[in-house]
């Protein structure tokens, strides 16, 4: 029995998400009959009922867009910011599922949107999600769409960077995006050949990165690359975050407006970590310094053939789960094929780097210093 479903996209942009759409839309309609709607900016656009009709003229010539066609936000339906005031706003998604007689809402997002999808799941809709981000932290997905185009992006930096530390002898400090897992940083820093990598799971020591700079000079190559992944961490900071948090867990009434205004000037100051290191890096050595940011960059562009491929697989797959009844689950990326995980399974937690992940010991044995 042909059915309808709704597809939107959640969190940061990611290439690769609008062949996913198209995949699950062209798959849905061929194979089903189904009739398929997005909707516009995340959930803000499901609450609000703002739909765009997703058929075969829509879905033609998406394949190699970077960006969503959709719009995305990083709004969460029981937290939502409306007129100045957070309301939740759980009821009215399920009113949209009810009104556009939905047999399932197809979510593209990263670890907060699977936590977004279980409370809707928790209150009766029918939905799944699909694994996507530049970060590939999420939990229960041998990878997500998006991280291929990102590590390809950050290698290339990492490679332009090379030729010009090179030339001026100079230490280049290049941050990489990756929230709290260093993914990326790791992955674009052994492909891109960087000296230094420092990844959020691994606290470093910026007297051991100086000294791994000096060892290299000592032998003759007056540059370095340091990859830093932007949630990468001192141990002194490290500690100091611990301590703040657990603060903020243990205060008591009265104690805890001072307590999250700490940690929020904690996380404030942070936006300065990568040009602090990089001034501490030059004292210890010597050597001139200089911070790329690479930012967004990492997020924008076409999505790079494996994420193509990879998004077309997942959303072909998504639509044969819904036809078969399958939902409350995130559709997972297993070896060369998926798998359908609960959602229970994935919400709340975050794949980080192991510190005994393979890539590790490879970066170890190549001599580049993870700063511990
Ligand atoms: O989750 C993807 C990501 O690009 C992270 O790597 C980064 O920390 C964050 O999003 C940036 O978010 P925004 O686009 O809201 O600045």
């Amino acid at each position: 029995m042909p059915g309808s479903i709704g597809i939107l996209t959640a969190g940061g942009d990611s290439p690769g998400l609008n062949a996913a759409i198209r995949a699950i839309g062209k798959a849905a309609q061929r194979s089903h009959g189904m009739h398929v709607i997005g909707f516009r900016d995340g959930f803000r656009g499901l609450i609000q009922n703002r739909t765009v009709r997703l058929d075969s003229d829509t879905l033609s010539g998406i394949l190699t867009k970077g960006g969503t066609i959709l719009g995305t936000s990083r709004d969460k339906p029981h937290k939502m910011l409306l007129d100045g005031k957070i309301v939740d706003m759980t009821s009215a998604c399920l009113e949209t599922f009810a009104e556009n007689q939905l047999d399932a809402l197809v979510c593209l997002g990263g670890s907060g949107t699977a936590k977004n999808a279980l409370r809707l799941k928790q209150r009766g809709m029918s939905i799944l999600t699909l694994p996507k981000t530049i970060d590939n932290d999420v939990w229960g997905t041998d990878t997500t769409f998006g991280f291929d185009t990102a590590l390809n992006i950050a290698t290339e930096a990492i490679d332009r960077l090379h030729s010009t530390a090179h030339s001026h002898h100079r230490i280049v400090v290049v941050e990489l995006m990756g929230h709290n897992a260093g993914w990326l940083a790791l992955g674009a820093g052994i492909a891109g050949g960087a000296d230094v990598i420092l990844i959020p799971e691994i606290p470093y020591d910026v007297d051991r990165v100086a000294a791994s700079i000096l060892v290299r000079k000592a032998g003759g190559s007056s540059f370095s690359i340091v990859a830093v992944s932007e949630g990468a961490m001192s141990w002194e900071e490290a500690a100091r975050l611990a301590k703040l948090e657990a603060r903020q867990d243990s205060a008591k009434a009265g104690e805890r407006e001072a307590a999250e205004a700490d940690l929020a000037a904690f996380w404030a100051d942070r936006k300065y970590a990568t040009e602090r290191l990089t001034q501490e890096l030059e004292k210890r050595t010597g050597l001139e310094g200089r911070v790329t940011i690479l930012g967004h960059v990492q997020r924008g562009g076409i999505p790079s053939p494996a994420d193509r491929l990879l998004a077309t697989r997942l959303g072909a797959a998504c639509s044969e789960y819904i036809a078969a009844g399958t939902t409350g689950v995130m559709v997972a990326a297993r070896g060369n094929g998926t798998e359908p995980v609960p959602l229970e399974d994935v919400a709340g937690k975050t794949k980080t780097v192991p510190v005994d992940d393979p890539l590790v010991g490879t970066a170890r044995r190549l001599g580049i210093s993870l700063g511990d």
